[in-house]
């Protein structure tokens, strides 16, 4: 009887299959295989983790510490809360707060009665910008002297590096490449020395790969073996979207059920979810019980497709912004923007864009290709003939939907104005 997700992570009695993933990772975390966990944004890449860190933490073989480094501005930040999230270990954590002893003496027997946003505050008071390499290493030996073989799952590094590399216009700067460099060069040693005492299982909604590439990082990743986490097929949000009307008493014909997957063509688990809790809704209004394919129908076009509906996407184009930055953005922007309203993206148009964009070419600024490796690498768009498409039949209708109306391709409008 699973339970509908709502749009934050979900485990236990919300989540829904994964059972192949959930065996890789497991076998990965127990040969010490740390992993970087690759997908399309929405994909439930911190569910899968989340839930993975859950049975892993059941099983009672494993201690798990979660980390999310969303907020991090600096190093520093990030090791602040990769100890802060290690509270619930016990024999670490003391160790933890033994490094710190320090700075944590003021706060005496009453540290542990802080809240946690408190105890973090505490102990990023006693990291700085020189001393970090040295907390962290600390943090780490504390980690893999657990009486337990730790998972450590990082979530939203990606959004650390990118902020690390980049100065406000989304430009990577010889400053910021050095800081990501010394924080990777970091982690990795970490990842390499406790390799068995700790398993790292990095993610983020946002791809690491492009991001390093773009500066020259590549290998850093190199100790991290990728995992890319597929959509769903057909048939599981089918039995998802089955099993969901059964918990809320829906009567769903498996071939509505279908024709729901059809129309996002991409079965992205947050989107079924939406879909469904979409129709619950509309059938509620209504009155009814039974939804029928034309019930589907209405509630993509007039729900999934409202303003409403599309509340979602500012948090795609909120990522894009954070990797691509100002420079990088309007290129995506555009685009996505050609391939959603000719429903491809044609090569011809494809190798105008670099003389359209000749001022992309600034130092450090993404290219057009930069662009659109990063645009196929988080699933945006697939490759198809020797053009683009979108993967996601919602995600395209949505982009047509919001820039479609005024859009005018950029090669048109040069051309308009050589006239
Ligand atoms: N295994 C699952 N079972 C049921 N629902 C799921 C599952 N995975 C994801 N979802 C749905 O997708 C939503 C998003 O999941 P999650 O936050 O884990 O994705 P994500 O890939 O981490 O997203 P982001 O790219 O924003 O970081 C959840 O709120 C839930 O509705
Ligand atoms: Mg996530």
């Amino acid at each position: 009887m699973i339970r509908k997700g709502g749009s934050n992570w979900v485990d236990g009695d919300r989540f829904f299959d994964r059972v192949v993933e959930l065996d890789a990772l497991e076998e990965r975390v127990r040969e010490g295989t740390h992993t970087l966990l690759t997908a399309q944004r929405r994909m439930g890449k911190t569910s899968l983790v989340r839930e993975l860190l859950r049975r892993l933490a059941e099983s009672g073989e494993f201690d798990t510490v979660f980390v999310d480094l969303e907020a991090a501005m600096d190093p520093a930040d990030a090791v602040a809360e990769i100890g802060v999230q290690a509270r619930p270990l016990g024999g670490a954590w003391d160790r933890i707060k033994g490094s710190f002893a320090n700075v944590l003496r003021e706060a005496g027997d009453r540290f542990e009665e802080l809240a946690v946003a408190d105890m973090r505050v505490r102990l990023r008071a006693g990291i700085d910008a020189g001393n970090w390499p040295q907390r962290g290493d600390a943090i780490f030996s504390a980690l893999a002297s657990d009486d337990k073989p730790v998972v450590l799952a990082v979530d939203e590094l990606p959004i650390l590096v990118s902020r690390l590399l980049k100065d406000g216009t989304g430009i990577v700067t010889t400053q910021g490449r050095q800081s990501a460099d010394e924080f990777l060069s970091w982690l990795r040693r970490n990842g390499q020395t406790h390799r068995r005492q700790v398993t790292m299982l990095l993610s983020g909604s946002v791809g690491l790969e492009p991001l390093l590439e773009q500066a020259g990082l590549s290998a850093h990743a190199n100790i991290y073996s990728a995992y890319d986490l597929r959509p769903w097929s057909e048939d599981t949000a089918a039995a998802c979207l089955a099993e969901l009307a059964g918990t809320y008493g829906i009567g769903l014909p498996p071939e509505v059920g279908e024709d729901m997957c059809r129309r996002l063509r991409c079965c992205i688990p947050h989107h079924v979810q939406m879909f469904f809790d979409k129709l619950h809704e509309h059938l509620r209004h209504e009155g009814r019980r039974n939804a029928t394919t034309d019930d589907g129908e209405r509630v993509y076009l007039h729900e999934m497709l409202s303003v409403r509906g599309q509340a979602d996407l500012q948090h795609y184009e909120g990522r894009l912004q954070t990797v691509l930055g100002k420079s990088g953005y309007p290129v995506a922007l555009e685009i996505l923007s050609a391939t959603a309203v000719e429903g491809r993206l044609e090569r011809d148009t494809l190798e105008l864009y670099p003389v359209h964009f000749a001022a992309q070419e600034e130092v450090g600024a993404p290219s057009v290709e930069g662009v659109l490796h990063v645009l196929e690498h988080d699933g945006y768009l697939e490759r198809e003939g020797g053009g683009y498409r979108f993967v996601s039949g919602l995600l395209e209708d949505w982009w047509r939907g919001r820039y479609g109306a005024n859009f005018e391709p950029a090669i048109e409008r040069e051309r308009g104005m050589g006239r």
